[in-house]
């Protein structure tokens, strides 16, 4: 009995310890050998122009997404292998063994982030997207824990939507470090890609959110607006829940954060009746039509529009005495999208990954938007009341 005792637990301790070594030797394999990457949505509008890009740069991305066929056209196009999988998969974890980051492009991303934040807790894998979605960053700030566990970033928001304005957040936050409250917003041209309005459209009927003592709080559509000179004069800008109400309170602690978008005041107008309209806007099968009829009728801006449009970008920080201004000019939204989704993928290739929840500008700081081409930023003197 004895001596089966401990042959048993000789055993176990053996086992054990192969299985300890094992798992470190993978482990230690994927640090140092893994320099794969997955793109999720890869033939998304967005995805596509991403993944091309990667490839004319020479990385090798895994093209992912739920649509076999459409996923080996574009595998076969670009000279990439490919995985065809859904993210109720199973084996989702398993497909990410030998992955370094995954580059998540399928949105809306409420619908997307859990399953493909919980594999790459459970894989070891970086996680990046392309988010806007407030509830998205929030829901993913509370994976930080297990983040730091698991020694791994998670990063969404590596597109236009947040990583410019992130950017000029964290700069006007260094430029005035008591600041109390924070204003931001853009002005562009080029139009939007079907993805865009989809995710645009799920939010249709909850109306505005910004931050208010720390706190997200709801407001109704359209609930301030005001004159902006986003860098080519006066524009009428009207408060909108973009994703920086959330992720310019993580940069930077400043408790009062609004966001504006420039609309024509005959928008900004119609976006006011969202309020009398929410019950029916909210409604599932309104969205649905809403959606269908984005799948017939929207394909993005096109390769000239993309080339040729840009946009302007303006932040306000003030802490009670002093309010100092500072703006940005950056190529074309999904433009700045690929750039910045592929500069961001080349530092974690190259090992620069802090663990835990992050945003752009706390995993790299202000000036990662001006390692963009195209981007351009110009500060205002500080204004002091006479
Ligand atoms: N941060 C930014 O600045 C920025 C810029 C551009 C886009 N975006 C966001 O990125 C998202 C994609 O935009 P897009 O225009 O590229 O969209 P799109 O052309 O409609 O493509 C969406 C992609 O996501 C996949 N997808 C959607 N829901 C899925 C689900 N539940 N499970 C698996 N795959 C799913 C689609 O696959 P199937 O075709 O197989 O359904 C497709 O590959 C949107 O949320 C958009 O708002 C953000």
């Amino acid at each position: 009995m004895r001596s089966g005792g401990s042959s048993a637990c000789l055993n176990h301790t053996l086992r054990s310890s192969i299985a300890a070594t094992v798992k470190s030797a993978a482990l230690a394999l994927k640090d140092v050998t893994d320099d794969r990457w997955l793109i999720y949505g890869a033939y998304g509008y967005t995805g596509e122009l991403i993944a091309r890009e990667a490839v004319d740069r020479g990385l090798d991305p895994i093209l992912a997404g739920r649509t076999r066929g459409k996923l080996d056209r574009l595998a076969e196009d670009l000279g990439c292998d490919f995985r065809a999988f859904g993210l109720s998969d199973e084996a989702l974890p398993q497909l990410l063994d030998d992955v370094a980051i995954v580059l998540n492009c399928a949105g809306p991303f409420a619908e997307t982030y859990e399953p493909m934040v919980g594999a790459c807790l459970e894989s070891g894998t970086h996680y990046l997207d392309i988010t806007g979605e407030i509830e998205v960053f929030e829901a993913i700030k509370g994976y930080d824990e297990r983040a730091h566990e698991a020694d791994v970033m998670l990063l969404p928001g590596v597109g236009f939507d947040v990583v410019p304005s992130d950017c000029l957040a964290a700069h006007l936050a260094e430029r005035l470090p008591d600041a109390e409250s924070l204003a931001l917003g853009f002005k562009a041209e080029g139009g939007f890609s079907p993805g865009t309005m989809k995710t645009a459209i799920d939010g249709l009927g909850e109306g505005g959110m910004i931050r208010r003592g720390g706190q997200l709080e709801s407001v109704p559509a359209a609930w301030k607006t005001r004159e902006i000179d986003f860098g080519d004069g006066p524009a009428m800008a009207t408060t909108f829940p973009w994703g920086d109400v959330s992720t310019a309170h993580h940069t930077t602690g400043i408790p009062d954060i609004e966001f504006y978008l420039a609309f024509p005041p005959s928008t900004i107008e119609r976006m006011k009746y969202q309020r009398y309209l929410a019950p029916v806007l909210s409604l599932g099968p309104v969205k649905s039509l809403l959606k269908s009829l984005v799948d017939r009728k929207v394909d993005g801006p096109d390769a000239e529009t993309r080339e040729t449009t840009d946009a302007l970008l303006w932040g306000e920080v003030s802490d009670g005495e002093q309010t100092l201004t500072s703006r940005l000019r950056t190529p074309n939204t999904y433009r700045l999208t690929t750039l910045s989704a592929l500069e961001i993928l080349q530092r974690v290739l190259d090992g620069d990954a802090p663990v835990g929840y992050q945003t752009p500008a706390s995993a790299y700081g202000p000036d990662l938007v001006l390692s963009i081409e195209g981007v351009e930023r110009t500060d205002e003197p500080a204004e002091t009341p006479n």
